[in-house]
């Protein structure tokens, strides 16, 4: 009921404005009484993953709270677990605005953000002043002028800022606009940045006596051949787990609507179907040795099925809980 009000006046609002205005009050009251207005108890449904125990299986997905502001109010809405990021080594602005769209027609949006966050010391601060004691991904990329050359040296910095604070860690090699991250998916460059950061986690986790998981953010846009490759270098790396899909370049299933020509990811119902072929995909590949969080599309129980049921552990959504508020968190739960 809340959230129809709400979600009626921002969609009025251009969709960064709204994204803020909405942040800055969730941060604003999260400890006040004024917090009833989106906190809501929520069905257990405990699920263990990666040596984790998670609440229930529905996760906020990255970037939404890219700066780890609003930690303890998406907290209050029910989600199992919370990802926070991307964010870089140094604080960027991101893209020029406008740079995120709304295409109600399909339950969809498209941004070209670019990694706008305030640094990754910022966002340590941030998730070390939150009263949150649930699971805590946090997702690491790099900045824009980094050359890919060096991009991993951005990775290992964010992750040894946030290894201690984090349950686990996402490496987002997937995001459509940073110019060049995607290259980092594929063949030698690949296997060269997994390797490191594998080395690295090693180091950290014998350091600070703690273990913590580290997957890795895949597109959806991926061929069969790509799948495949992705999947052996996971496997062949040691990586924990997998993170599938970021949003995609596809825009077959909205065109001719406004917006649609926008540079940048299509994200909701339009990714839902190709998000869960690459789960099957990388399910079947990996014979089930992958551990996977499935997100793209989910928006109603349904869809949320259709992942897990396609091999995902464990669920994240973004665009689907703009459009829906926290009560999708509730509908998909009361239907598993
Ligand atoms: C406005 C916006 C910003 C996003 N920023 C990030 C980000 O910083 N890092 C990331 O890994 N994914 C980011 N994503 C991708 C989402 O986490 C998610 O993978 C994708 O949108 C597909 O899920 P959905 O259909 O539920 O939105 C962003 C998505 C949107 C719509």
């Amino acid at each position: 009921m809340f959230y129809d009000l709400a979600r009626r006046f921002m969609f009025t609002r251009d969709a960064e404005w709204a994204h803020e205005f909405a942040l800055h009050n969730l941060r604003r009251f999260s400890n006040t009484p004024f917090s009833a207005a989106w906190s809501q108890s929520v069905t257990d449904h405990p699920v263990e993953f990666l040596g984790l125990q998670f609440k229930n299986p529905v996760g906020l997905a990255a970037g939404l709270d890219k700066d780890a502001q609003c930690i303890d109010a998406f907290a209050q809405m029910g989600f199992g677990f919370l990802e926070v990021g991307t964010v870089t080594p140094r604080p960027q602005v991101g893209n020029d605005k406008p740079r995120i769209f709304r295409l109600p027609q399909s339950n969809a949006i498209i941004n070209r953000m670019g990694f706008n966050n305030k640094g990754v010391d910022n966002l340590v601060a941030n998730v070390k002043a939150a009263k949150y004691d649930g699971i805590l991904g946090i997702n690491i990329g790099k900045n824009k002028d980094t050359p890919n050359e060096q991009g991993k040296d951005d990775y290992i910095h964010c992750m040894r800022k946030v290894f201690e604070y984090a349950s686990y860690i996402t490496v987002n090699i997937s995001s459509p606009n940073t110019p060049g991250l995607r290259d980092l998916q594929y063949g030698a460059a690949l296997d060269d940045l997994l390797q490191s950061l594998k080395n690295e986690q090693l180091d950290l986790i014998a350091k600070h006596g703690k273990q913590v998981p580290m997957l890795v953010k895949i597109a959806p846009d991926l061929d069969e051949v790509q799948i495949r490759q992705v999947s052996e270098s996971l496997l062949n790396n040691k990586i924990d787990g997998v993170i599938a899909t970021n949003t995609t370049l596809e825009r077959a299933s909205v065109h001719g609507q406004q917006y649609a020509d926008e540079a940048g990811g299509l994200s909701g119902q339009p990714v839902r179907a190709r998000s869960t072929h690459v789960v099957k995909e990388l399910k079947r590949l990996t014979g089930g040795a992958l551990p996977i969080i499935g997100v793209g599309g989910i928006d109603d129980a349904p869809s949320a099925k259709e992942k897990l049921e396609a091999g995902a552990d464990l669920l994240q959504v973004y665009t689907g809980f703009i459009y829906k508020g926290p009560q999708l968190v509730k509908t998909i739960l009361n239907d598993l």
